[in-house]
């Protein structure tokens, strides 16, 4: 069995979505002693404080996934050259309520992928500055992936060899990162 978890965030709620067939094909890369598992958010509600005593079941089911994990994957597309709706709305239920913020202490890694010349560059920005303001640990690099036709292929493979390595080289690092810190906070406990 897996010794450490990263919740894997896909910010797109589309049925088709191409960058959760790129989440399933990193999911596929991980290490033996790291599980990656994607964490839905297409059932979230939208976010409304009022509902903060009483968390929705599906609120509840997320928060607990990403506080159960050592890390946090983000896959996400980008919206009007930032990060979409739904994940924005994901990321703001798993700030709350005030003291109960799952996101703090994860060791998080972004990626994503767009038609777009620039990728999801700018999502991945925006990402970087809120979730680095819920205390979360921002692992470096750049992982912009310009999608085309094929860049995972029917078998749920990254199809292109070097990009294959590339996403290969960040599941990795994340994965070291995940197994560092987690092993810190155990003994630290
Ligand atoms: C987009 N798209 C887009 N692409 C991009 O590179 N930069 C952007 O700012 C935007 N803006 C944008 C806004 C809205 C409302 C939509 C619906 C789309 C295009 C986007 O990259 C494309 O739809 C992807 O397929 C979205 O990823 P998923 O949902 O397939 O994972």
């Amino acid at each position: 069995m897996a010794q450490f978890k990263v919740a894997v965030v896909v910010g797109s709620n589309r049925r088709d979505s191409i960058n959760r067939k790129l989440a399933q094909a990193l999911v596929k890369l991980a290490p033996a002693d790291v599980s990656f598992q994607i964490a839905p958010i297409d059932d979230l509600p939208i976010y409304n404080q009022d509902h903060e005593g009483n968390l929705p079941a599906s609120v509840a089911r997320f928060k607990g996934e990403i506080e159960a994990a050592d890390g946090v994957l983000f896959v996400t597309p980008e919206h009007s050259r930032s990060i979409p709706t739904v994940l924005k709305n994901a990321i703001d239920w798993g700030a709350r309520p005030w003291g109960k913020n799952s996101w703090t202490g994860k060791v998080v890694a972004v990626t994503g992928t767009s038609p777009g010349a620039i990728s999801t560059a700018l999502a991945q920005q925006h990402l970087r500055q809120i979730i680095g303001a819920q205390g979360a640990l921002l692992m470096g690099g750049e992982f912009y992936i310009q999608f085309k036709e094929g860049l995972v292929d029917a078998a749920g493979t990254v199809a292109d060899e070097g990009t294959r390595k590339f996403l290969q080289g960040l599941v990795d690092q994340l994965s070291a990162l995940v197994a560092r810190f987690a092993q810190g906070a155990k003994k630290a406990a």
